[in-house]
């Protein structure tokens, strides 16, 4: 196993925080059931303490020691995981996932993610392990490991470069808590999970639990502008397909592709903030497929969804 792994392993064994690099994101990691640890992560990122964390695992069998699984629940996580999807179940060890995790809920929000490197760093370890997205909260999520340093690099004892993340947006998160409830748009989304689960639907008390479901959040620090064809003079210009912009323009996808536009938004809008414009500027994206997931993001980014 390459050393940083092994660096990573002992570090959250030692209840220190990691970087870790999964398919959706970069995450700032610490084991879920040491609460000094985990409360290390929630001052790192400036997160509020209500908002609680994701605690992933690197096998199923875990996972259900952790959260109680309903016969529906598995059949989630047999079809989709590992990957970019996140069950919240009922807590069955309190102990594995400290209240401080679950934000004292009587829920625990579970993800077995598919980056070969998360996955050996999480199977190197017999516990959970939290991983919110390692940006200050509110502010962009890092899609690479140089944007998780500029973050949240003080707060940790190694940082694994797992390259740059191949979704680059969030996981999908559903819940199991009193039927099937949909909570934030991701990688896979509803009509695929409708079709393996049945139907799924909006959940607010939930919803409200979700920081997505915050006021400003994905957040650079110039003021962002959504759905732009006509882009103002001195803005950056995200754009999506062919453009015949003058001023600084920074490309989702050249080629109208949603996945690639998804892969790239984040590092956007990071790229775009450095250039310290009056606005960003984001072309339409088609809210179809993972494009409602880009839009929710982008929403939130602009400041719309309270
Ligand atoms: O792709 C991802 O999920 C990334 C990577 C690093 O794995 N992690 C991530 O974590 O996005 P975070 O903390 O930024 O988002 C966690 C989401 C929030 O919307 C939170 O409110 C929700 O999961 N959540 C966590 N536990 C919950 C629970 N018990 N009930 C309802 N929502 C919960
Ligand atoms: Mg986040």
């Amino acid at each position: 196993m390459p050393k940083s792994l092994d660096e990573a392993i002992a570090a959250l064994n030692d209840g220190k925080l990691v970087h870790l690099p999964t398919e959706t994101v970069y995450g700032l990691a610490a084991r879920a059931d040491n609460a000094a640890a985990v409360l290390k992560v929630y001052e790192a990122k400036g997160r509020p303490s209500f908002n609680p964390l994701i605690v992933h695992v690197g096998s199923l069998e875990l996972a259900q020691t952790i959260g109680d699984f309903s016969a529906r629940a598995l059949i989630a996580a047999k079809e989709f995981w590992p990957g970019p999807l996140t069950l919240v179940v009922p807590i069955k060890d309190a102990q594995m996932a400290c209240d401080l995790a679950r934000a004292g809920l009587d829920s625990v929000a579970l993800r077995m993610p598919s980056h070969p490197v998360a996955l050996a760093i999480l199977k190197g370890v017999p516990f959970g392990v939290v991983a919110p997205s390692a940006n200050r909260s509110g502010r962009p999520s890092p899609t690479t490991q140089m944007a998780a340093f500029e973050e949240t690099g003080d707060a940790v004892a190694v940082s694994v470069d797992g390259g740059a993340c191949d979704i680059g947006l969030e996981s999908t998160v559903i819940s199991f808590m009193d039927g099937l409830h949909y909570l934030r748009d991701g990688k896979i989304s509803r009509a695929e999970i409708e079709t393996a689960l049945g139907p799924i639907s909006d959940y607010t008390d939930q919803a409200n639990r979700s920081p997505g479901r915050l006021s400003r959040h994905y957040a650079p620090e110039t003021p962002v502008l959504i759905n732009v064809t006509e882009p103002p003079k001195d803005c950056v210009y995200l754009s999506f397909g062919p453009t015949d912009f003058e001023g600084d323009i920074i490309t989702l996808s050249a080629t109208k592709n949603i996945d690639e536009a998804a892969r790239n938004l984040f590092a956007a809008l990071r790229a775009a903030d450095a250039l310290q414009p009056s606005i960003i500027a984001v072309a339409p994206i088609p809210d179809i497929g993972f494009g409602v997931a880009i839009n929710d993001r982008l929403r939130r980014a602009a400041g719309f969804i309270g």
